[in-house]
């Protein structure tokens, strides 16, 4: 699929690796719908951006907030892209030194974010995605979810961000299946340690530390790699239903 003159709905997209992949994709001529809940930095990137760029500030688990964005995309132009980088994190065991119980609103909370977001903004943005003109093949448009190398190698404490970012991992191919009839291809992407915002609260000590256990390159992956490689499944047409490692073949230790 050719990005250009296309339109994008990108969740989380005011920060990090969902700011990445808005400016990789205006770049190359999408006109981008910015879903995120922190509408000032929303706001900002959407004015910096300028052109046809907008924004609508809300939580993923909000469907009538949700539907408005995907709304938005819909009318920018033909909506062919919807990217889920919204997410959040939290650690704690699953019992504390002491035998106290995980927090239990503290994990729904982390799945509501992660997971159930991350399928409210599929199920509404296929839908729309849906009414598109189909182009070669029948293709319609791609969804691409971020997961996590957490999916697969959670450290201990990364029970509630694991059990989200395995269920993306799970959705990636019934969900392919379900909108395969509509020509619309679903992957995943599972980052390894990437510089956001995120990891820039750690001195450059800790993120040097982090990015020195990476096999190679030794440092973190920059948000515009995890950009690109969205670009990659959007133009590639035959990657359908797949979860890619994108962590510089790096192995999550216990901890
Ligand atoms: N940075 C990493 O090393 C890394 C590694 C693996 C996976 N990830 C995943 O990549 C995604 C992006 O992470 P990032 O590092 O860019 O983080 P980030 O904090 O820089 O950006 C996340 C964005 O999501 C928004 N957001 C959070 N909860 C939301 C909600 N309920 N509704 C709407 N917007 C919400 C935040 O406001 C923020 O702008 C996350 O899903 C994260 O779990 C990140």
């Amino acid at each position: 699929m050719r990005i250009n003159n296309t339109s994008a709905l990108v969740t989380g997209g005011a920060s990090g690796l969902g700011e990445a992949t808005v400016r990789a994709l205006t770049a190359k001529g999408a006109v981008c719908t910015i879903f995120d809940r922190d509408e000032p930095r929303a706001k900002a990137l959407a004015e910096e951006l300028g052109g046809d760029t907008g924004y609508v500030a809300g939580d993923v688990g909000d469907e009538e907030v949700v539907a408005a964005a995907v709304a938005r995309a819909a009318e920018s132009g033909a909506f062919r892209i919807t990217v889920n980088c919204a997410g959040i994190g939290w650690a704690q065991r699953t019992i504390g030194r002491e035998g106290e119980p995980h927090d239990y609103n503290a994990f729904k909370t982390v799945v509501n974010v992660n997971l159930i977001g991350t399928f409210n903004v599929m199920r509404l943005a296929a839908g729309a995605m849906a009414r598109s003109e189909p182009l070669e093949d029948g293709e319609r448009g791609v969804i691409v979810n971020t997961a996590s190398v957490a999916a697969f190698e959670g450290q201990i404490g990364q029970i509630s961000y694991s059990a989200s970012k395995g269920g993306i991992v799970g959705m990636t191919v019934p969900a392919a299946r379900d909108l395969s009839p509509v020509g619309i291809r679903v992957n995943t992407i599972a980052p390894g340690l990437m510089d956001t915002p995120l990891l820039g609260l750690l001195p450059e000590e800790a993120r040097q530390a982090l990015g020195a256990g990476v096999l190679f390159p030794k440092r973190l992956g920059y948000p515009a790699e995890f950009a690109q490689l969205v670009c990659s499944i959007a133009e590639n047409a035959y990657l359908n239903g797949e979860t890619i490692r994108l962590d510089g073949g790096l192995r999550m230790p216990p901890k």
